[in-house]
């Protein structure tokens, strides 16, 4: 039975899923660099899509924006047989070291967010990636000599915070940098047992003052993201 949000068959997904946050980006994806595209799913404009890379089967699939949406979606494509899961997005930069357009291979989310507390009940964990995906993800980054750092991100309820605190509280505890959507990812995928990793480039660096990539530095590097995004999948 089709699941409620991600309307599809078991069959129609690849067991190798990558993640952007944005519908018009899986398009892209699946348009720019799968061989043989077809649009699996569509409901509520959350697309998804399924063709090869290299030979290899592989999809792509809307999270929508921040950790309820990107649970949702990360559910129901396990129960319709995804079983690597990579996120693929953008990140505000924490760390001073980082430069806009930079990689980031994510080690772990942690969550700032509704979403996991609610799962876990207020219990405090250690959402993490999968070793499997941090490693062919950092080999791939390496291939392609592009600028990357690896370590822990954080996921945030907030894209707007009204408080100036927390690049200072993230950078000062190590953290590189914030998006929306990991920490869910990948305590469901732990959950259920399938392998979660996330690649995000760096579109924004938050300190004293906020500073944001021009758009096409960010196609550029996005689009690179995207190449290695699925040479990990493939590894
Ligand atoms: N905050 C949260 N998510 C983000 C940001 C940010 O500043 N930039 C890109 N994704």
């Amino acid at each position: 039975m089709s699941p409620v949000h991600v309307r599809a068959e078991p069959g129609d997904f690849a067991e190798n899923v990558l993640l952007p946050g944005d519908p018009l980006r899986a398009k892209y994806v699946a348009e720019n660099f799968f061989e043989g595209a077809r649009q699996v799913t569509g409901e509520r404009g959350m697309l998804g899509f399924t063709g090869t890379y290299k030979g290899k089967p592989v999809s792509v699939q809307t999270t929508g924006m921040g950790c309820p949406s990107a649970s949702i979606v990360t559910e129901e494509l396990i129960q319709l047989g995804a079983r690597n899961l990579l996120r693929v997005g953008t990140c505000g930069g924490y760390d001073p070291d980082l430069r806009l357009g930079d990689l980031i291979v994510a080690t772990s989310a942690t969550a700032q967010d509704g979403t996991v507390s609610s799962i876990t009940q207020g219990v405090s964990y250690a959402p993490a990636a999968h070793f499997d995906i941090v490693h062919a993800a950092y080999h791939a980054a390496e291939n392609a000599g592009r600028r990357t750092s690896v370590g822990p991100i954080v996921s945030s309820d907030l894209f707007y915070d009204p408080t100036e605190k927390p690049a200072e509280l993230w950078a000062n505890l190590g953290v590189l940098a914030v998006e929306m959507e990991a920490a869910a990812i990948f305590t469901l995928a732990a959950m259920r047992g399938v392998r979660a990793g996330c690649l995000l480039t760096v579109s924004d660096t938050i300190g004293a003052e906020v500073v944001r990539i021009s758009d096409e530095e960010l196609r550029n590097a996005v689009d690179n993201m995207m190449a290695l995004a699925l040479d990990t999948l493939n590894a």
